[in-house]
């Protein structure tokens, strides 16, 4: 029976997610995701109106009352038309960018809406004010992170019931041309909504990855380019694919180039301006600069800007039209395909720039340049606006249309091939054997002084680790090591004390004279930089011993017979020394440990209270809708003619003020009212339900004698119960005292869910049953039953009946707590005995024994002593039982 148990058991936590992992494709326009967990098919998870993709976008707004109400992905976008000042979107340009930098600021020419401030502690990063609130940008994404995440989590709790469903490992999508402060950014936000990033995946080789893993690859090394044009920027991936001898797959980024601000949104952009052209045109008495001061008008144009370019895409022109666009003036206008390619005229040449620079830039030596495109198996397009008909143009006039991938799906291979890659990056489960070596776009370069090094120069493969000497370290106390990505100062290491540092290798009688200092300098998979080791080593060859770990000084000095025992004569001895150093970064500061934490909390606090409202707006909605049922019950032909007539009438008042109350008054409401209106109004219908229900029941003497004896029987039965119960526990008492043993300490030692009454509210019961009883009995005797109103009688007969199930109710649980207490008891005694007479039985034995060995010894003396079998004590301290049990309390009542 047991171990099956523990099989069902086993079983049911196999069933489990043990592990799951988001994939979240993150555009500046629209945010994609994925999960992968056992038992969930691999797929994308569905917004709540059951979209493939959200916007990225959110809106904070503060109402009336100060609440804070949040507004995630499309459900966000109509309130950016109405409150443009609580509008949050195209955030991906901002993240981890100066507040100085050029993105924002063209940022803010397009985007009047919220309010745009440097964010806390001189980060020198963005942030938004809405309302009386500040929000920084990654808090912000993280707000949307977390949506996404709940998302997928009530996902999981659905397709696997009973799994453990917190996702906590993510995987986010990255342009190639991210710096360190945004990569850190982004991963900041996922850490605020408790995400742990296990890469950041770089679009082309998510879109990459994808490709390759629905396919076979048997044979030659196939080059691939990926040509991914969304709304916020561009990117051109060569990529090989080859399968390794094992039957894998193996890729390899040959070459990467980009345009940082070619896509969706600069062609928006271009579709607003026009318009505005055409809008000031007609209305020469307006400026551009009052225009652009007006965010409700600039986000009213702005969202006919997105429409006509996407319809623009099928059709050679379209209308625009917008009511009351600028000043109460209703706008309409067409504009033309022609008109808008004519605009973008300066920008074509940009659409096939990256193909032409990656293919003569390739990021492997190895790689012929300029690579020729007839080596090409395919070009891959992805990305919303590569349907863009300018574009696809362009690419045809480069490529011819034979090249251009068909069977790819533009929108989603990103977001599923990143976590595929995510997948084989954390190792929560088994996959496609499948090999990725990117390559780095940016030269990663440490300065000390005037003296430069370029640790991981372009192409070198990423996850990878490198010690390099440092040069020009002069004799100053201070040392500063520049971190330089792209020719970018990004952060410094500060030794302030080196002097210090370095006491061993040059304090007195063993002075080394030619120190080394290395710095061991990691890039990791999500191209992140860091300076992991700074270690000073002595360089006088001949006296250099190397040890045998790189141990620092401190142990070193505990352990000084190693170093007594290696140590030859003449020789000095060194141990390599790691030297401290501060982190600074530079410009743009990453969010700190501790505001990381207090916006994790923030946002906690936020979905806490959204909860709250979200469960008082169900319950409105399920009062609501009892109040409906109601009302119409109570027009109900049965309840109208054999109805309780004045209880109808006061449920139907009832019902009428209520739904006033939830039209009118309910906005403070909290979710004990309205759980108590729904109570009564139940209790109400309950009422009406049951007198009906006794409609053919005469409520005559004869009925109130029989329900005055049931109730009645009722109660004795309990009190019975009850002086059973101490006669019980006192026999019990009784049989503890003659063993020495202190009952009252003993019964209060088992802990046992006490009955649903305490001794007093029972008397109290006891007490108003007896009176009524009395009063029925009154009627019953004087025979003065028919005299009064049916429906008083009615209530009379239920209290009596409810009192009568509540006793029974009663019996039950005073009869289960007193049985387990009784068990308990007399097990505990009946152990207590079985030991004392085990111990005297040894002891029995002993003196036996010892007898036995004394007759032995001195045959002939008297040994008469009797052992004493029947002991009397035991090792338990005995006290006497200071007060009686507490279970006879209520027995003198009766
Ligand atoms: C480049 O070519 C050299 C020599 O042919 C070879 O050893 C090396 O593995 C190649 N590197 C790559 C990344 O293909
Ligand atoms: C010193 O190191 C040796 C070998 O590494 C070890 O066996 C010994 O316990 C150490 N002694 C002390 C005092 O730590
Ligand atoms: C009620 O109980 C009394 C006494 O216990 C008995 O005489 C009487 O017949 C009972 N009446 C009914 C209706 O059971
Ligand atoms: C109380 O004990 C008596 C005698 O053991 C028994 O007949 C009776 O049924 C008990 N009453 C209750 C309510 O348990
Ligand atoms: C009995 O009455 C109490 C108090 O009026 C009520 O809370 C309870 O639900 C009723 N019980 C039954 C079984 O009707």
């Amino acid at each position: 029976m047991r171990t099956q148990k523990i099989v069902t058991v086993l079983c049911l936590l196999l069933n489990t997610v043990l592990g799951a992992l988001l994939g979240i494709d993150y555009g500046q326009e629209f945010t994609k995701a994925v999960l992968v967990a056992p038992g969930v098919p691999f797929e994308v998870i569905l917004t709540p109106d059951s979209k493939r993709k959200d916007n990225s976008m959110m809106a904070i707004k503060e109402n009336s009352k100060g609440e804070i109400e949040r507004y995630y992905g499309s459900s966000a976008s109509s309130v950016c038309i109405r409150n443009p000042e609580t509008c949050l979107n195209h955030l991906k340009s901002l993240i981890g960018v100066s507040i100085d930098d050029v993105s924002t600021i063209d940022y803010k020419k397009y985007h009047s809406g919220a309010e745009m401030v440097p964010s806390k502690n001189n980060r020198n990063t963005v942030a938004f004010k809405l309302g009386s609130s500040v929000y920084p940008v990654e808090e912000i994404l993280a707000m949307s992170l977390d949506d996404i995440k709940s998302r997928a989590e009530d996902h999981l709790k659905h397709a696997v019931p009973g799994s453990y469903s917190v996702i906590s490992d993510a995987v986010i999508t990255v342009p190639t041309f991210f710096t360190q402060s945004q990569r850190l950014a982004l991963k900041d936000a996922a850490e605020i909504s408790g995400l742990k990033v296990v890469g950041l995946v770089d679009d082309g080789i998510s879109v990459a990855v994808n490709y390759a893993s629905s396919r076979q690859f048997n044979g030659d090394k196939q080059y691939h380019m990926i040509y991914d044009m969304g709304a916020g920027s561009l990117q051109a991936t060569l990529v090989s694919i080859s399968s390794s001898d094992d039957g894998g797959i193996v890729i390899d980024v040959e070459a990467i180039a980009y345009d940082k601000s070619l896509g969706g949104q600069l062609f928006t952009q271009s579709v607003y301006d026009i318009l505005l052209q055409k809008f000031l045109s007609e209305h020469p008495s307006f400026s551009e600069s009052d225009f652009n001061k007006n965010s409700k008008s600039m986000s009213k144009l702005w969202q006919a800007a997105e429409k006509a370019k996407t319809i623009l895409s099928a059709n050679t022109d379209t209308r625009v039209s917008v009511e009351s666009l600028y000043n109460d003036i209703d706008f309409r206008a067409t504009i033309a395909r022609d008109e808008f390619e004519d605009y973008n005229a300066e920008h074509v040449h940009r659409i096939t720039a990256p193909i032409i620079e990656a293919l003569s830039h390739p990021l492997n030596g190895n790689l012929t340049s300029p690579f020729p495109l007839t080596s090409l198996s395919s070009v891959i397009l992805t990305g919303g606006s590569t349907r863009v008909p300018m574009v696809k143009k362009h690419l045809e006039s480069l490529l011819g249309s034979e090249l251009i991938a068909k069977n790819v799906n533009a929108d989603e291979s990103a977001v599923f091939g990143s976590t595929l890659r995510g997948v084989t990056l954390s190792q929560m489960f088994k996959a496609k054997q499948m090999t990725v070596n990117e390559r780095s776009v940016y030269d990663y370069c440490l300065k000390v002084g005037s003296s430069e090094i370029n640790v991981f120069p372009v192409g070198t493969p990423l996850a990878t680790k490198k010690v390099v000497e440092l040069e020009n370290v002069d004799s100053e106390n201070q040392l500063t090591i520049g971190l330089y990505e792209n020719g970018q100062l990004f952060a410094s290491h500060e030794v302030t004390d080196l002097k210090k540092s370095i006491k061993s290798l040059t304090q007195e009688g063993k002075e080394c004279s030619n120190i080394n200092y290395e710095a061991t300098v990691e890039l990791s998979e999500s191209r992140l930089l860091s300076l992991t080791r700074l270690q000073a080593k002595c360089a006088d060859e001949a006296e250099y011993l190397p040890p045998v770990d790189t141990e620092s000084e401190d142990t070193k000095s505990e352990n000084s017979t190693t170093s007594e025992t290696i140590e030859k004569p003449n020789k000095k001895l060194f141990y390599p020394v790691t030297i401290p150093t501060q982190l600074k970064s530079v410009h743009v500061k990453p969010m700190g440990s501790s505001t990381k934490v207090s916006s994790s909390l923030k946002i906690k606090e936020l979905n806490k209270k959204d909860a709250v409202k979200r469960s008082i707006e169900e319950l409105k909605n399920q009062l609501e809708s009892k109040l409906y049922r109601v009302r119409s019950y109570l027009e109900d032909e049965e309840v109208v003619e054999k109805g309780p007539a004045s209880q109808v009438e006061a449920l139907s008042t009832l019902v009428a003020e209520n739904l006033e109350w939830l039209d009118y008054d309910s906005d403070d409401a909290s979710a004990k009212d309205i759980r108590e209106k729904l109570n009564s109004v139940s209790d109400s219908v309950a009422f009406i339900k049951s007198y009906i229900d006794l409609n053919d029941v005469t409520f005559d003497n004869n009925l109130f004698t029989t329900i005055y004896n049931t109730t009645l029987n009722s109660m004795q039965n309990v009190q019975e119960l009850m002086l059973n119960m101490s006669e019980d526990a006192l026999s019990l008492m009784q049989q503890y005292e003659k063993e020495g043993l202190d009952f009252a300490k003993e019964s209060q030692k088992i802990k046992i869910k006490s009955p649903p009454l305490s001794d007093k509210e029972l008397d109290n019961l006891f007490n108003t049953v007896t009176e009524k009883l009395e009063h029925v009995r009154m009627l019953t005797e004087k025979d003065t039953i028919s005299d009064l109103p049916r429906e008083e009688l009615f209530k009379l007969y239920q209290e009596l009946q409810n009192y009568s199930s509540r006793f029974e109710a009663i019996m039950a649980s005073l009869e289960d707590v007193h049985s387990q207490r009784i068990n308990r008891l007399t097990d505990k005694l009946r152990k207590h005995i079985e030991r004392v007479s085990n111990e005297a039985l040894k002891a029995a034995l002993k003196e036996a024994k010892r007898q036995q060995e004394e007759e032995k010894s001195h045959e002939q003396n008297e040994g008469e002593e009797q052992s004493s079998a029947s002991t009397s004590h035991t090792n338990e301290d005995i006290e006497e039982p200071s007060e009686s049990p507490k279970v006879q309390t209520s027995h003198d009542e009766l």
